[in-house]
């Protein structure tokens, strides 16, 4: 058995390799293609009365710190005359109210300027976090913000309707705070992708190897089988010419049941009258019931070591056919060793 699973077990070893490396490989493409989204929930006191709005309306930027953040809500400095304020540094500073000395969260438009470039200013400004609100003609529209350098301050993208409604709130002098809880975390297409490519290629590689194996152990069977038909017709010709060679009976006052008489030497019991025994080509002589299973296991004379099935034209030993079948290399071993022991 173990013969016959020698060959598919180097193929399973291989197959096995491939899979674990599109698993590795899918689990690194997908990695930095999770996306998280962020629960906003912004709220403010009007009359007495406290209003709020939440909802999983951000995205967290690709590095941003996946975190909570609660704060006032504060909007860039708008520069006089005018028309819009500047979104972008250097003229992109903060009205946090004076006296106020919580953490407070900036709320930017998207502008034309990268985005670690007004993350980072918020951040030296002292904000907590920045929410970034689409450019008009976004609508809702959201996306993971790619902006290296700007360590832990967390960043939101939020879309462009949303973002307009706080700032309204903010600049008509109503206190806006604001608490970003994370949402849910978002495969994109590619990494569906990768467990949709993994999971085929698995169920290939599954496919492959079983079929190899199945293909393989026929084979083997096969082989198996032609080769124990063989040997038995090797055994049954061995039987053959034995049972060609010579009996006698030994009867009462034979030479061999005298005091110093012969005895078998395969079984050491002395002959006794009516014994069937069988006379070798070598002239010795056995019980036959001793001699013919000894023969087919050992071809030789017990006696004389002479090869008794050779000189009965039975050239190549089954039993050396089992051996180069079953164990091929401890048979080239045997050789080798038999050479070294000569010099
Ligand atoms: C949103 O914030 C307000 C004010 O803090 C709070 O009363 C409300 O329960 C919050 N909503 C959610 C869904 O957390
Ligand atoms: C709000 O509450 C305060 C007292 O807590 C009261 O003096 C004020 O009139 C209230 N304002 C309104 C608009 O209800
Ligand atoms: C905004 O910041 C820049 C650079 O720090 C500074 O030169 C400018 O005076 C500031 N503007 C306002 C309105 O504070
Ligand atoms: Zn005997
Ligand atoms: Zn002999």
């Amino acid at each position: 058995m173990w013969l016959m699973l020698r060959g598919a077990k180097a193929s399973w070893h291989h197959l096995s390799y491939s899979v674990l490396v599109l698993c590795f490989l899918a689990i690194q493409g997908s990695k930095s293609d999770v996306l998280w989204t962020a629960n906003v929930n912004y709220s403010y006191v009007m009359e007495n009365k406290t209003y709020w709005d939440e909802g999983e309306i951000g995205v967290y930027g690709h590095d941003s710190p996946v975190d909570r953040a609660y704060g006032l809500v504060v909007l860039p400095r708008r520069r006089q005359h005018h028309y819009s304020p500047s979104q972008c540094p250097p003229h992109l500073n903060f009205s946090v109210p004076e006296s106020y000395n919580n953490a407070w969260i900036a709320l930017i438009q998207r502008g034309d300027c990268p985005f670690s470039d007004k993350i980072k200013a918020a951040a030296e400004a002292g904000a907590k976090a920045v929410v970034i609100y689409n450019n008009e003609g976004n609508e809702n529209g959201v996306f993971e913000m790619s902006h290296p350098g700007t360590k832990d301050t967390i960043a939101i993208m939020i879309g462009f309707i949303k973002g307009m409604e706080i700032v309204q709130l903010v600049r008509s002098n109503i206190q806006v705070t604001m608490v970003i809880e994370v949402g849910r975390k978002h495969g994109s297409w590619m990494n569906h992708y990768s467990i949709f490519f993994v999971s085929i290629s698995f169920f290939v590689v599954t496919a492959a190897t079983v079929g190899y194996f199945i293909f393989y152990s026929a084979r083997r069977w096969r082989h198996t089988r032609a080769q124990n038909q063989k040997m038995k017709k090797l055994k049954d010709e061995a039987k053959k010419a034995i049972s060609r060679l010579q009996l006698r009976t030994i009867k009462q006052g034979d030479k061999v049941l005298g005091p110093d008489g012969d005895s078998c030497a395969v079984c050491i019991d002395a002959y006794k009258a009516n014994d069937v025994v069988r006379i070798l080509t070598c002239n010795h002589f056995f019980h036959k019931n001793c001699i013919d299973p000894w023969l087919l296991e050992h071809r030789t004379c017990p006696m004389c070591k002479c090869d008794i099935l050779k000189s009965l034209g039975i050239a190549v030993s089954y039993t050396d056919k089992i051996l180069q079948m079953y164990f091929p290399h401890r048979l080239g071993k045997m050789q080798i060793t038999a050479q070294l022991q000569i010099t």
